[in-house]
């Protein structure tokens, strides 16, 4: 997404580079570096100093916190490893700024991200421009064998700063959900439109299917090895699940009603008082949600949002369907035949994170960034309104705990009958 105010449209494609296919090597990775930053910059840009620095829930980190880690993994990985004689900005961000490298050092302690005052936002953007000219010069200087070698890691970089842009948009929504006067991120941001579509039911292609990302453009090490695996008999949903669906669960007591629920979900459910979605309020006027542009009635039509797991996995039970495999969803959508399967809301699907067969995280710190959060959490697939543009694939593997639901995640459903 390159402009969440005009975010009317969907989806997203998937586009398996950032860079060009035009100009120099160093040309090319300085456009899709500047590019990568100005958008973390554009993100930031409506947020005043003391939003940038509140931190509503320790999954949530500040605004300020995310412009300066992204900036730290330049200097951690990129100027600090190849750049010699290169000289930190300043002795305590690598403190500061680590965010679970333990490869890489001692870090703050990620729920007390909010204490961190000092430096304040100026001061970070102080540092991001230091970095920025940094390695733009890095870039020019390096020559054309270094960057060839070095061309996957600045890839992997951009990707990671991709991907704090989207926590950036879901973390500040959740901060603004805090406050009783219901902040707007940005007041003319709309929910994507979905795809009106013929809606109704696909059957997937059964038999055995290849799944995993099988050429060498960008991906992350979670979605290797490409292996086989057995697909159908099912159908999937061609759309996603709408908050018409959703209020008519709530209605018939969906919230309430315990035979639904996972054990682990029904407590959550009870100790936390759901009784709608994330960031829903029942006001005089129906429900209404907090979104970007701040508390807006529920457009019935939009797919549903801000689920759990546990959450799509009741509605799932209580409509007489399932959840997909991440197996199922990737061959249906690689076929084409999903509706808003990018763009909208990450979609849950019942596969655990676990490594695909033979996997192996790659070497040295950047080994840490996937494989080893590969427990007790779910596949995501797809992407959401807050993704940035160029930073969808099919193959493409998010991951969340099952209570998580302050990310932009909804579901479509898959049906086992005959
Ligand atoms: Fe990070």
């Amino acid at each position: 997404m390159t402009n969440p105010a005009s975010a009317a449209t969907a989806p997203v494609a998937p586009n398996p580079s950032l860079f060009s296919n035009s100009g120099t090597l160093a040309g090319r990775l300085t456009d899709a570096f500047l590019a990568v930053r100005g958008e973390t910059e554009r993100r930031a840009g409506p947020l005043s100093p003391e939003d940038q620095m509140v931190q509503s829930m320790p999954d949530a980190s500040p605004t300020k916190w995310h412009r300066a880690h992204t900036t730290w993994f330049w200097e951690q990985f990129l100027l600090g490893q190849h750049n010699p004689g290169y000289v930190p900005f300043h002795p305590d961000y690598a403190f500061l700024f680590n965010s679970y490298y333990v490869s890489a050092g001692p870090r703050y302690v990620r729920a007390q991200r909010g204490h961190i005052t000092r430096p304040g936002a100026e001061e970070v953007t102080a540092y991001r421009r230091h970095v920025d000219a940094a390695v733009v010069k890095f870039f020019h200087d390096a020559g054309d064998k270094m960057l060839a070698r070095l061309a996957p890691l600045v890839e992997a970089g951009l990707n990671h700063e991709q991907q704090h842009q989207e926590l950036m948009l879901t973390d500040i929504l959740h901060a603004f959900a805090q406050n009783p006067i219901s902040p707007a991120y940005d007041g003319s941001w709309r929910f994507p439109t979905p795809n009106a579509g013929v809606g109704g039911w696909i059957t997937l292609n059964q038999g055995i299917h290849t799944i995993g990302h099988q050429s060498d453009s960008f991906h992350f090490d979670n979605e290797k090895p490409a292996h086989r695996a057995l697909v159908g008999p099912v159908k999937l949903a061609r759309n996603l699940v709408t908050n018409a669906n959703w209020l008519a669960f709530m209605d018939d007591g969906g919230y309430r009603t315990a035979t639904l629920w996972l054990m682990d979900g029904f407590a959550a459910a009870t100790n936390e008082e759901w009784e709608a979605p994330g960031y829903w309020h029942k006001t005089g006027d129906g429900w209404q949600v907090m979104t970007l542009a701040g508390l807006r009635p529920i457009d019935r039509d939009a797919p549903v949002c801000h689920v759990s797991y546990y959450e799509a996995d009741a509605f799932a039970r209580w409509s007489g369907k399932h959840l997909p495999t991440e197996m199922e969803w990737e061959v249906a959508a690689r076929a084409g035949q999903l509706d808003d399967a990018f763009g909208l809301v990450w979609q849950w699907t019942r596969s655990s994170y676990s490594p695909y067969p033979g996997y192996c995280a790659i070497e040295g710190a950047l080994g840490e960034y996937n494989g080893k959060f590969m427990v007790n959490q779910f596949v995501l697939r797809g992407s959401s309104l807050a993704t940035p543009e160029g930073h969808s694939r099919i193959t493409y593997r998010n991951f969340f705990y099952p209570h998580h639901r302050w990310q932009f995640t909804g579901l479509r459903l898959a049906d086992y009958g005959a």
